[in-house]
This record gives C-alpha cells, sequence and structure tokens, in this order.
C-alpha cells in the first residue's frame, strides 16, 4: 500500500485552515498544522506531535520549526504546503485601519505573518515538496487587488506582495515540479470579517451570500490534486460573483 500523502496548513485552529486540515485529514493525508493556539481537541491532529505551535509573526522561530517538521515528513516527501495563517487587524468597530495611521509595528508584524512566513516555510520546504511533486497554496484576499471597506492598507498590501510572490515562486520552482498558486477569497464566514459585513453581502455579492470555509477547502484540495497538474502561477478568486 502507498503511504500516505502528507501535508502542511498553517493556521488551521479554526476557520479556513481549520476545514482544510479537516477536509485532507478525511481523504486520508498526514495533515500537520502550525499556529499560535491548538486546534479544538476532538481534531485527529491536535494531540502528539502533528500541531506546531509557532507564531508565525516571529521569522527566526520559522527556520526553527522547518527543522522539526522537516522530521516529521516520510520518506522526506511533502506533498502540499497550505500558507493560510493571516492576520487583518481592524480599528475601533471594525473600520478599516489606513495608510497614514497605521503604526509601523503593526505593518511589520502582519507583513511577517501574511508574506514573510510564506516565502520562508515554501523556501524552506523546496527539495521536500520536489520530491513528492507537491503544491503550494497561498491563501491572498479579493484585497490585494481593489480597496476594501473594511481591510486595511497593510494587510492588502501583504496580499497583494503574496500574490506577486506566488507567480514568482511558481516561475523558479517549475524547473522542480513544485506548483505554486494562490486563492483569493472574497467575504467567508470567519471570525476574521468585520461587523460591517452583512452590508457587504447585500450590496456587493450578487450571489448574496458568505462562503464557507468548507468552499475554500474544496478548491484548496482541488488545487493540490492530480486534476490541477497544469496549474502553476495562477490566483483563483472565491468570492460569489464580487467582482465589480
Ligand atoms: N474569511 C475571509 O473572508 C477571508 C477573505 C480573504 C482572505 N482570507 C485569508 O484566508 C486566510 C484564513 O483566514 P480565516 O478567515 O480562516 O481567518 P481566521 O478564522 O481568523 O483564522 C486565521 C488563522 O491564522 C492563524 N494565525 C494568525 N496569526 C498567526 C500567527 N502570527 N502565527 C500563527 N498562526 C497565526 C490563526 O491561529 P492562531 O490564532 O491560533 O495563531 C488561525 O488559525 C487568511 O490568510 C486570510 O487573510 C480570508
Amino acid at each position: 500500500m502507498a503511504a500516505p500523502r502528507t501535508i502542511i496548513v498553517t493556521g488551521a485552529s479554526r476557520g479556513i485552515g481549520h476545514a482544510t486540515a479537516l477536509r485532507f485529514h478525511r481523504e486520508g493525508w498526514r495533515v500537520i498544522t502550525v499556529s499560535r493556539h491548538s486546534p479544538p481537541g476532538e481534531c485527529p491532529w491536535s494531540e502528539g506531535r502533528s500541531h506546531i505551535l509557532l507564531d508565525l509573526s516571529n521569522l527566526d522561530d520559522i527556520v526553527h520549526c522547518v527543522e522539526i517538521m522537516r522530521g516529521m515528513l516520510v520518506d522526506g516527501e511533502l506533498h502540499a504546503l497550505v500558507n493560510n495563517a493571516g492576520i487583518s487587524p481592524k480599528g475601533p468597530d471594525g473600520s478599516r485601519l489606513n495608510s497614514l495611521e497605521t503604526d509601523i509595528d503593526t505593518w511589520q508584524s502582519m507583513y511577517n505573518t501574511n508574506f514573510y512566513a510564506p516565502l520562508l516555510l515554501t523556501r524552506g520546504f523546496v527539495a521536500e515538496l520536489s520530491r513528492a511533486r507537491g503544491a503550494v497554496v497561498n491563501l491572498t484576499s479579493i484585497a490585494g487587488s481593489r480597496v476594501h471597506r473594511f481591510a486595511g492598507s497593510a494587510y492588502a498590501t501583504s496580499k497583494a506582495a503574496l500574490a506577486a510572490l506566488t507567480r514568482e515562486m511558481a516561475y523558479d520552482l517549475a524547473a522542480v515540479d513544485v506548483r505554486v498558486n494562490a486563492i483569493a477569497p472574497g467575504e467567508i464566514d470567519t471570525t476574521i470579517l468585520s461587523p460591517g459585513t452583512p452590508e457587504i453581502v447585500e450590496r456587493d455579492i450578487p450571489m448574496r451570500r458568505l462562503g464557507t470555509i468548507e468552499e475554500v477547502a474544496d478548491l484548496i484540495w482541488f488545487l493540490c490534486s492530480h486534476q490541477a497538474t497544469y496549474i502553476t502561477g495562477a490566483e483563483i478568486p472565491i468570492n460569489g460573483g464580487q467582482h465589480a
């Protein structure tokens, strides 16, 4: 029998990352997760050595963590890396943090989590991904390509940078058989949303509803599957038609 495939998902303690880890677990994959809090206790990978407690805004710790996770892989193979962890700090009452007033520490910490962590993790696992002809999926955002009513400037620019990094790394890693894609969600029903989101749903989303975490997990599953072997360097929107 073939050995199970292995996925690393960052930010799987809740939301999209958690749904993604569950989806791959159900499909028989080995799941390794990374976030500052543990996933809910009932999660099959929450105990033992399959969850790493780590603050991805601390870049020095990431390098160390890559070494630990490398030791957890079977035959030195990693089949999928999902750079999902992200933060989107808001102002009072969920308001947008603009480019003039957001303090520089917030810019830096957000860039570390949203941009440099995906860069360091992907670079750290190139050999293991290559051995498995694996796939990387980065979670960008609708805010990376337009001004968003609630997502702040630091968040939006970090996601735009991550979209560009996706193209760059897809180009650089094609030669070693690793695909790199991004998913740009619109409004997905998680705790990251602002209190004013219902107005966006009513006004800006043609499908008139939020997306679900399972719908995003399905797209991540597809991009990591054998059905997507000629897709790389793409950024796929998942937003209920929120393009205007
Ligand atoms: N939901 C949406 O509408 C939407 C729209 C566009 C883009 N996205 C993107 O999709 C991704 C997932 O978002 P979500 O909606 O599922 O958010 P969420 O429910 O807030 O979950 C975010 C996850 O990231 C982890 N995380 C945050 N900061 C971290 C850090 N410094 N170190 C390690 N882990 C960290 C959190 O875990 P801990 O708190 O335990 O560390 C959590 O598991 C994010 O990249 C987000 O920007 C979401």
